[in-house]
Formats: structure tokens, C-alpha cells, sequence
């Protein structure tokens, strides 16, 4: 009755952002992210016949609300799979701050979701489980995989198609991403509430749905061919698309800090003298920046050096859930 698992975050190369169908966790459109291996999640779930309810701990510290909301939303799922109904004891620890914009939901809800399979004993293929731990956060659907991987958005009412699959594994390409921390608090407004302001109010929503199926492609052209500075023109141009659609809703959306944009231009600056770097943001201050192994210590001093940042984790691709 007690399963333990280890999961990945991811960054996304090619942003998702909006819903087809919010109560099921469903992409508007599908989404591309590279497996970072010093970003996870360690999580052990005990089915115990006495409790009333689920209960979540996120680093030692008691998480009730809408964080057990959602580990339930994926327990419901792995105890209909399993024909059970007790319920669970979480005990959730990250290597990195939690709910600051760095997809720790990612990563807790895929550890979550295979950790409680082995509990109860079943042995679920990684795209059932992906498809599982969806529910819980979206793009928790493209961590139970390693390397480079593609969560289709499915053409399924019910989402069964919506799962993630490796593009890559990790070896095909091992490049470095560097996550410069700007902040660590945690955020005020969640993704899901995020998206559902954007959808509702912003005018360039549709402008930023129409851009994610070209960048797709060219981005699996790119990472199919290794060829980084493809990649990084997509990587950068689907994060400045999806903050511009979130800037102007309504009341606007704004997740940088002064630290975010002087690294963007750091990064920039670093291109302009010759290295292969580029960047990407998520729902958070923090900006994570994309190169080879050969201009990592470059790029890391530099990023370091930039006023505002609190530190850099340097993160290899990583493996799947286990
Ligand atoms: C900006 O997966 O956290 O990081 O599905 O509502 O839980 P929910 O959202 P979440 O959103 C991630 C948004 C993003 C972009 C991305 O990872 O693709």
C-alpha cells in the first residue's frame, strides 16, 4: 500500500497556454519540452484504512486546499484504476522552491501519479500514466517521459489521446539549460487561472493559438537536426508570444520582474558576442536559458553577474519517471 517515485520537472521549448476543455485538463494546442534531471519531485504515497481524506505534506509542510484538490483529482483516478477507495498520505519533496513558476506542479503530480500506481499495485504504461497525472496539471502530462518530449493536444473528447510521448531521449542531444532564480517567493496567480484570463479577455489569444502548430514543427525540424539556433529562435519567440497574449489581458498579466527582462537582454548580449544561448519564461519571474555543454560556464558567470538573481541551477536532459 506504499509506492515511492521520483519524477522530473520540464520547460517547455514550445509554450501551452489555454484549455480545449478546462474540467479535463485538455491543451488548446499541443506543447514541446526538454526533461531537466536536477529539477524533481520525490514522493511517497501510503493507502491507509484510516483516513477520512487525502492528505498532502509538500516539504514537510502540511498543503491542504487547492494543492490536495488536485493530488485527489489524480488519486480518484489511480483508485478507479485499481477498483480501491482508500485514502492516501502524500508526502511530496522537491529539490527546488515549490509554486514559484519553476514546474514544481509538473513534476509533483507525474511523481504522484506513478507513486500511487505502485501502491496499489498496477503497472501502467508511462502514456496511461501521463494521461493521469494531466488531470492534476497539465503539463505534468510531459514529465513522466525523458528527454525532448511532445504532448498532442488529441482530438478525443474524453482526452485519452492527450498524452505525452518522447520525441528524443536524452542522449540524442544533451544540452545544458541554466535556470536563474529571481525570486523565491511563490506566485499570486496560478497557470490554470492564468490561461482562463487570457482566453476570457485577451485580444492577441487567438493570435498566440494560430502560432503554436507552425512553432511545433519547426521546433521538432530543429530538434531533429540538432540545429540550436532554430531551436532557440522558436524557443524564444513562443515564450515572448504566449506573455504578450497574457500582458494584455485583462486586468494584464505580469509575471517578470526587473531581473527577468535584464537577463533576456544578458542573453541577447551574450548571442551578439558569439555564444549559442537563448531563453525561455514560464508562468514565473525566473528565466531559464538553453546551450551547449561547451558555453555552459560562460553563460552561467554571466547570468550569475546579473543584478536581482538569487542563484542559477544548471540542469542536464533528463530521464523518465521511475
Ligand atoms: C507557462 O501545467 O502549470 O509553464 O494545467 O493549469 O496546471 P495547469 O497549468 P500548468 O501550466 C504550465 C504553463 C507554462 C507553459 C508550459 O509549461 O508549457
Amino acid at each position: 500500500m506504499r509506492g515511492h517515485a521520483r519524477a522530473s520537472a520540464n520547460f517547455a521549448l514550445v509554450k501551452y497556454w489555454g484549455k480545449r476543455d478546462a474540467a479535463l485538463n485538455l491543451p488548446a494546442r499541443g506543447s514541446l519540452s526538454v526533461t531537466v534531471d536536477a529539477l524533481y519531485t520525490e514522493t511517497t504515497v501510503i493507502f491507509e484504512p484510516d483516513l477520512a481524506a487525502d492528505c498532502l505534506s509538500v516539504d514537510g509542510r502540511p498543503r491542504p486546499g487547492a494543492a490536495t484538490l488536485r493530488a485527489s483529482r489524480v488519486l480518484d483516478l489511480i483508485r478507479a484504476a485499481a477498483g480501491a477507495s482508500l485514502r492516501a498520505r502524500v508526502l511530496s519533496k522537491n529539490s527546488f522552491p515549490y509554486g514559484a513558476g519553476l514546474a514544481s506542479s509538473a513534476s509533483s503530480m507525474a511523481a504522484l501519479s506513478l507513486a500511487a500506481a505502485r501502491a496499489l499495485g498496477l503497472d501502467l504504461s508511462l502514456e496511461r500514466l501521463s494521461v493521469i497525472a494531466r488531470h492534476g496539471s497539465g503539463s505534468a502530462a510531459r514529465s513522466l517521459h525523458g528527454g525532448y518530449v511532445l504532448w498532442r493536444e488529441g482530438t478525443r473528447a474524453d482526452g485519452e489521446d492527450a498524452h505525452g510521448s518522447q520525441l528524443h531521449p536524452p542522449e540524442h542531444w544533451p544540452l545544458r539549460v541554466l535556470v536563474a532564480l529571481v525570486d523565491a517567493g511563490e506566485k499570486d496567480t496560478s497557470s490554470s487561472q492564468g490561461m482562463q484570463e487570457t482566453a476570457r479577455s485577451s485580444p492577441l489569444y487567438a493570435g498566440w493559438l494560430d502560432s503554436v502548430n507552425p512553432d511545433l514543427e519547426a521546433a521538432q525540424l530543429a530538434l531533429a537536426a540538432r540545429d540550436l539556433a532554430a531551436l532557440g529562435e522558436v524557443m524564444e519567440r513562443s515564450c515572448l508570444t504566449m506573455h504578450a497574449a497574457m500582458m494584455s489581458a485583462r486586468p494584464g498579466l505580469l509575471y517578470w520582474r526587473a531581473a527577468t527582462v535584464a537577463l533576456i537582454h544578458r542573453v541577447r548580449a551574450l548571442r551578439a558576442e558569439g555564444l549559442g544561448v537563448y531563453f525561455t519564461i514560464d508562468a514565473g519571474p525566473h528565466v531559464k536559458a538553453l546551450c551547449a555543454p561547451k558555453d555552459e560556464a560562460a553563460v552561467r558567470a554571466a547570468l550569475e553577474a546579473t543584478p536581482g538573481v538569487t542563484r542559477v541551477i544548471a540542469c542536464g536532459v533528463g530521464g523518465p519517471a521511475r
